[in-house]
């Protein structure tokens, strides 16, 4: 297993190109399956969570091609012959449990097992069975498996989610798009990845109205084609590298960036004290100098400040000056990194969903443990702004969501490498 070692040591200046989005790859690739003509998907990021994707979807007898090093992505699905997604795969990744909307509306039944994922909080899918069984689906848990199956097909229904989950927006999404009659999903996520999956399905011949609001509307298809879809720019991957010369100093120019998607997290930085403009290429971010203000942070559904940046916020808000509040309102258990800060020197007290982080002058290098994928690189942008060496363990986690890591933050003047276990 390899560990990443950061040297803290000054201001960033540069650019760095944003990827494509992880969340959004992994709802589009399982679209594949609603279709017998061939998905090909452009801008997806080299990630380990994709290969992931690509063995579960290779499993179900779709053909799966990674072209120009992996950036393109050329699927069909008129061969599926398979329709078990097995515990081996699906415990890898939560985002397996998204090939069950699209297995249910094409062959009328699917077995998934249930999923595993970053542990970071209990992750049921009662949002999605419910949301499936609205449309005709009968679904029973059997040996750690939804048994799902849809004898006289999929009908189109009013579905209102009691929270408004992603997963399972996109699962139910999905499956309308085949459904008979006409869906409508109230309470609806409206996370950017969701329109971008509307869009792609739109490109297939879907049609979706509504999505980025609260009300989805879908009237089914007899079938969809094939279609290319460019992938929308990771947002939390863009908010992570936003966060580097916010918490370091310096400048940098996040390449393919754009405010819309991270509208409220924006608003955070410049309460800050961190300017952030839009450029030709994208979004620059700047903080000249002096230290960041605390500001108080509560993670919300999109719009709302994201949860998936609530670890890097935290790595700036340790050194800032002043006390900030960090509220987790969407996963339960995702204060993971707190500990890990501390043995940094941060000053963090967690109460249930509520971490009180006292910024100081200067955190210190230590040997710490990443404990999930986002709690990962908060470890290592603290890294970048401590007097003295981190040594950060278990990046396996960081693969999941992170292409080129090192050679990004290198890029901009980063003192970082990978190196194999010491
Ligand atoms: C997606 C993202 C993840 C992000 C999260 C919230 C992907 C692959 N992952 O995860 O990075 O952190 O959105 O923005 O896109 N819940 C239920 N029942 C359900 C489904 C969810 O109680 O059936 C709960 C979850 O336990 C959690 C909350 O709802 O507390 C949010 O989950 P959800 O929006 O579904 O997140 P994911 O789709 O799993």
């Amino acid at each position: 297993m390899d560990s990443i070692v950061v040297t803290g040591n000054g201001p960033l200046d540069g650019q760095i190109p944003i990827a494509g989005a992880k969340n959004a790859c992994l709802t589009l690739m399982p679209a594949t399956i609603l279709s017998d003509e061939p998905l090909t998907l452009t801008n997806a990021p080299r990630l380990s969570d994709i290969k992931t994707m690509t063995a579960l979807l290779a499993s179900l007898g779709c053909e799966v091609s990674s072209l120009q090093d992996g950036q393109v992505l050329v699927m069909s699905s008129h061969n599926l012959d398979n329709h078990v997604a097995d515990y081996d795969i699906v415990r890898k990744m939560r985002a397996s449990n998204l090939v069950l909307g699209p297995m249910l509306a094409r062959l009328g039944h699917a077995v998934v097992s249930l999923p595993g994922g970053c542990a970071i909080g209990a992750r049921p899918m009662d949002l999605h069975i419910q949301g499936l069984e609205a449309l005709g689906a009968e679904i029973e848990l059997r040996d750690g498996y939804l048994h799902a199956k849809a004898p006289k097909g999929l009908k189109g229904a009013k579905v209102t989610f009691g929270f408004a989950s992603v997963g399972a927006t996109e699962n139910v999404l999905m499956a309308a798009t085949l459904a008979k009659g006409t869906t409508v999903l109230e309470n609806a996520a409206r996370e950017p990845e969701i329109v971008d999956l509307a869009t792609c399905l739109r490109r297939m011949g879907a049609q979706i109205e509504g999505d980025g609001t609260s009300t989805i509307t879908i009237q089914g298809v007899d079938r969809l084609g094939g279609a290319t879809h460019p992938v929308v720019t990771d947002r939390i991957e863009l908010g992570t590298y936003m966060l580097a010369p916010a918490i370091c100093g310096g400048e940098v120019e996040c390449l393919g960036g754009r405010i819309d998607l991270v509208g409220a997290f924006c608003e955070k930085l410049d309460a800050a004290g961190i300017s952030v403009s839009e450029t030709e290429k994208g979004l620059k971010v700047a903080r000249k100098n002096g230290r960041v203000r605390a500001v108080d942070v509560t993670t919300e559904p999109f719009p709302g400040f994201p949860t998936d940046l609530q670890a890097q916020m935290m790595a700036l808000m340790c050194t800032a000056e002043g006390t900030s509040v960090l509220e987790e309102k969407i996963f339960e258990n995702r204060f993971m990194h707190a500990p890990e800060l501390t043995r940094m020197g941060a000053q963090i007290e967690v109460h249930g969903g509520t971490a009180t982080v006292t910024g100081v002058e200067r955190l210190k290098g230590a040997p710490v443990m990443a404990t999930d994928l986002r709690a990962s690189v908060s470890l290592i942008l603290a890294g970048l702004a401590a007097e003295g060496e981190t040594v950060v363990s278990r990046v396996y986690h960081l693969d999941r969501g992170y292409e080129h890591v090192v050679r990004k933050f290198e890029g901009v003047g980063a003192k970082i490498e990978r190196v194999p276990n010491r």
